[in-house]
């Protein structure tokens, strides 16, 4: 930091300020997998990264732990990545050599309310609890909500606990990811879908699973042919959790006691696309570094004409 780099800062703005009309014009056009649950488009810099990884580009930057799996039968080839060992800004799912994750369908916490359409009723989870795993944290906001809703919330499992020998396990805490954090999940089709970290998963199955959100979240992406038993089996879904306290909304910066799930995304929508534009320092993807080339290609250009 010491030798900045007078360059460096005219090219930031001029990155910056593209970004921003391009978040603009990404933000006037939503896209939605179904009528009554939106998803937002996905901004350049995050699908550079998304393609990256599946282009096979870009891969796991650093492995914070692997052995996991998206699908029971299939490889344990998932692993937790970040960015940077030392000062994690994301952690996020690689299930290596160009794929990602699938996104099965969680039913814990509460239902009810008007968008239970008994696609998750129960019987039709095969580990349903009835509690997430921070649901003391919600009952302690007192904002009239005892749990997350799967219809309603549109919630990650991230994180993998268990007391099995031998099981392994994920603590997204350790890396400074809050409970209850913003995270953003893409998912292929250009949706993307503002997802909170609102549960982790257990021992209970023969293998440490991972990609699973709520109800709300996969019906974003996919519709409502998305039920308890039967979710999406493309390994091409990104799940990204971003460390630090500016990724959690709290207790006033969500609308935790919504009614429905649009109006719940809504309330978190701001605070995701912040988080995602803080994505552009990580960027791995080819188009990011050859957008960065041209900028900074175009204001040498520019100075060499003015002087
Ligand atoms: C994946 O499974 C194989 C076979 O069971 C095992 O030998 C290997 O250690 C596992 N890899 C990881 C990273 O857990
Ligand atoms: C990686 O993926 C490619 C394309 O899907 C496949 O042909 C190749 O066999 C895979 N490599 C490994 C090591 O799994
Ligand atoms: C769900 O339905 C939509 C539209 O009918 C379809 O495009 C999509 O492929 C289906 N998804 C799954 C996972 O079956």
């Amino acid at each position: 930091m010491s030798t900045a780099n007078p360059m460096r800062y005219p090219t930031l703005q001029l990155c910056k300020r593209t970004f921003s009309t391009l978040l603009l014009f990404l933000a006037a056009t939503p896209t939605s997998g179904d009528s009554s649950f939106l998803a937002n488009a996905v901004p350049h810099n995050l699908n550079d990264f998304y393609q990256g990884l599946k282009d096979r580009v870009a891969s796991c930057q650093h492995s914070l732990a692997g052995g996991f799996y998206s699908i029971d039968d299939g490889t344990n080839t998932t692993s937790y990545c970040t960015n940077d060992p030392h000062r994690p800004s994301i952690i996020y799912l690689s299930g290596g050599n160009g794929t990602l994750s699938n996104m099965d369908v969680d039913c814990d916490g509460v239902q009810g309310g008007s968008q239970d359409d008994g696609r998750c009723s129960l019987g039709r989870s095969p580990d349903y609890q009835d509690a997430t795993a921070f649901r003391d944290l919600i009952q302690s906001f007192k904002v009239g909500i005892s749990d997350l809703n799967t219809y309603v919330h549109p919630y990650v499992v991230f994180g993998n606990s268990g007391s099995k020998p031998g099981w392994r396990t994920f603590d997204p805490t350790d890396y400074g990811v809050r409970p209850l954090s913003v995270m953003a999940v893409v998912c292929p089709g250009n949706k993307l879908v503002y997802g909170i970290w609102g549960d982790t998963n257990g021992d209970d199955g023969d293998n440490p699973m991972v990609g699973e959100v709520s109800i709300a979240l996969a019906t974003a992406c996919w519709g409502k042919n998305m039920t308890g038993d039967s979710g999406y089996d493309g390994m091409d879904v990104l799940y990204v959790a971003f460390t630090g306290e500016d990724a959690v909304p709290g207790k006033d910066g969500a609308d935790w006691a919504a009614k429905d799930y649009d109006s719940f995304e809504r309330s978190i929508q701001p605070l995701g696309e912040k988080l995602v534009q803080r994505m552009r320092g990580v960027a791995v993807g080819r188009k990011a570094i050859s957008l960065w080339a041209v900028a900074g290609g175009a204001l040498a250009g520019g100075l060499w004409l003015a002087s």
